[in-house]
């Protein structure tokens, strides 16, 4: 039985199986094919955070597969308040055949996966957001197919999306470099096991951690993310004081080459990227959000190999 919790979890050929599928995947809906590979899964989509990205391209992806999905929202089950987190995970085993998970706590995603019978699909945790860094890994060979040839700059917070990308970046052998403020930096837990990842599978660590614009040199990708994330609305304030001279804007895309532009979506316009970047020539958000369809469908294929 197998599960999607972290990139860290695989082999490279089984990352790059599913990127190869999910083009396959791409052109196949492009020609309008219909496809029938999960006909007679039922999943279950247990999101205590919001989402649109996450939430329509699984259903969609599900749905034309042949598959379909019972959505449950942050009212309705409540993991480990109504019932334990055990419980759920056990009762949801008997009923449908995977569950795809949105979640705060990355223990508590683990302790569900540990205890079903299905698969286990992590769509976000405050920790990690595997299915979103692979997309991108997608989106970004679209356009290099020698990734490791390749720099990445994420600019921004420390949490979810770049520890996915630290994963990533080892994974897949870019180079990715990291601009955030002092008090925002990955987790020293992941960047250690990204890094180990990275020498293990390239015999070299290519990802760098920076402190200033000055460091940043010429790149061939800019990616960026919200400074306030789901859940750290209290704490507004205090991040946009903190991520001040950490926007994506006009200015700095000129000094780092004109790069492409990626943001994993919702963007706060305004504050980690301003209206003409996000909506510019070099964007390239919404192949991004169009990738996580082709990609998470990939997923799900694998998922019952
Ligand atoms: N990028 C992403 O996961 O978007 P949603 O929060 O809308 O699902
Ligand atoms: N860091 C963001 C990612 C949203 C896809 C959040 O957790 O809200």
């Amino acid at each position: 039985m197998r599960h999607f919790l972290s990139l860290k979890d695989f082999s490279r050929t089984t990352l790059w199986s599913i990127l190869n599928r999910a083009k396959e995947l791409k052109s196949a809906r492009r020609r309008g094919e219909r496809l029938s590979s999960l006909t007679g899964k039922i999943l279950a989509m247990l999101f205590e955070k919001p989402s649109t990205r996450t939430r329509v391209s699984f259903e969609v992806g599900i749905k034309e597969l042949g598959g379909d999905v019972i959505f449950l929202g942050a009212n309705e089950v409540g993991l480990g308040k109504r019932e334990a987190v055990k419980d759920v995970s056990r009762t949801l085993s008997r009923y449908v055949h995977g569950v795809i998970i949105r979640t705060f706590s990355h223990d508590r995603l683990l302790e569900f996966a540990d205890c079903s019978s299905v698969p286990v699909v992590n769509a976000l945790t405050d920790l990690l957001h595997p299915c979103q860094a692979l997309s991108d890994v997608f989106t970004v060979w679209e356009r290099f197919p020698v990734l490791e040839d390749i720099r990445v700059l994420f600019i921004g917070d420390g949490n979810n999306v770049l520890h996915s990308l630290l994963f990533a970046s080892a994974q897949f052998g870019f180079s990715l470099v990291v601009l955030t403020p002092k008090d925002y930096r990955p987790s020293p837990i992941i960047l250690a096991e990204a890094e180990e990842l990275a020498i293990k599978n390239f015999s070299r660590t290519s990802i760098h951690l920076i402190s200033s614009v000055e460091e940043i040199g010429k790149v061939d990708v800019v990616y960026t993310d919200v400074w306030v994330s789901m859940g750290q609305e209290k704490q507004r304030d205090v991040k946009l004081r903190d991520f001040k001279g950490f926007q994506v804007n006009e200015s700095l895309l000129e000094k780092i080459g004109n790069p492409w532009v990626m943001h994993c979506l919702p963007a706060h316009r305004g504050e980690e990227v301003t209206d003409s970047v996000l909506d510019g020539a070099r964007s390239i958000v919404f192949d991004q959000a169009e990738n996580r369809l082709h990609v998470q469908k990939a997923i799900l294929e694998w998922l019952w190999k």
